[in-house]
């Protein structure tokens, strides 16, 4: 079993990535599983329901979410139908959609579980608390298990790759827009990166624009962020998953902008 991941979503040029590189990426790789990262696919914020829907279409079978998942209201319309459709599940009980789902693959049945961090972001529920409940439930019903890390702290993401290695598939790190260069099989099996990184402008600051972004740090005062155009980046990882165990066997990082394309 192959898991194809691609991380955060950044606006209309992110959008652009997915529909040009996503068909390239089936092709090179044959994932039998494909899931995106849509916290910033909406204008940097949030997602829409035509959004998610075009991700589907494109190949994905599972969309994950993060800290800006509730930036776009129209989720509020859609996300209790939504069933591919996976936001931070430490929100506090009873936040609408679901933290974790099901897909399945081919036969095999594959968890997908999106957590958020709590350092230098808002107090949630203890995400390792929540990793331990839902792969208790998940283990009921298969051995492969992927955890979306939404967080911002480097050691915060290392201590959960750590806390479940040997009890999941995969726990890939998003949030930072900015990708690692970690990835790698921990002791038991478990296939971890710090960070994946973003999809969309390669020029901006996070996929931001440049002025808005230094205007803030420059005087401190409240700034309102916007995509910003040019140059594109897509960035994902690849994992190769023995279906039986849920072990990873391999995992690949995936880096393409349009300075350099893999596929030339
Ligand atoms: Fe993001
Ligand atoms: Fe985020």
């Amino acid at each position: 079993m192959r898991i194809l991941f691609i991380g955060d979503v950044v606006g209309a040029p992110g959008r652009e990535m997915i529909d040009e590189y996503v068909p390239k990426l089936k092709k090179k790789y044959s994932p039998t599983l494909t899931i995106i990262n849509g916290e910033n696919a909406a204008a940097g914020r949030g997602i829409t329901e035509k959004i998610y829907r075009r991700f589907l279409e494109v190949g994905a079978q599972a969309v994950t979410l993060g800290n800006h998942a509730w930036d776009n209201k129209d989720l509020f319309s859609f996300i209790d139908d939504a069933k591919y459709l996976v936001r931070p599940g430490n929100f506090p009980e009873g936040a609408p959609g679901k933290g974790m789902i099901f897909v399945n693959c081919n036969g095999t049945e594959v968890a997908i579980i999106n957590l958020q961090g709590r350092t230098f972001l808002p107090p949630l529920e203890c995400p390792f608390k929540q990793a331990d409940a839902y792969i208790e439930e998940a283990r009921k019903r298969t051995n492969v298990i992927f955890i979306d890390f939404h967080a911002e702290a480097t050691s915060e993401k290392q201590a959960l790759g750590w806390y479940v290695d040997g009890r999941v598939t995969a726990v890939v790190g998003t949030h930072t827009h900015v990708p690692t260069a970690d990835k790698r099989i921990l002791p038991n099996g478990t296939a971890y990166i710090t960070d994946v990184g973003m999809t969309g402008p390669y020029d901006g600051i996070l996929g931001m624009s440049r002025d808005a972004v230094l205007k803030k740090f420059l005087t401190g005062l409240p700034v309102r962020f916007e995509v910003t155009e040019g140059r594109r980046q897509l960035s994902a990882v690849y994992i190769d998953v023995d279906p039986a165990t849920g072990k990873a066997r391999k995992v690949e990082q995936i880096l393409i902008n349009d300075d350099q394309s893999i596929f030339d």
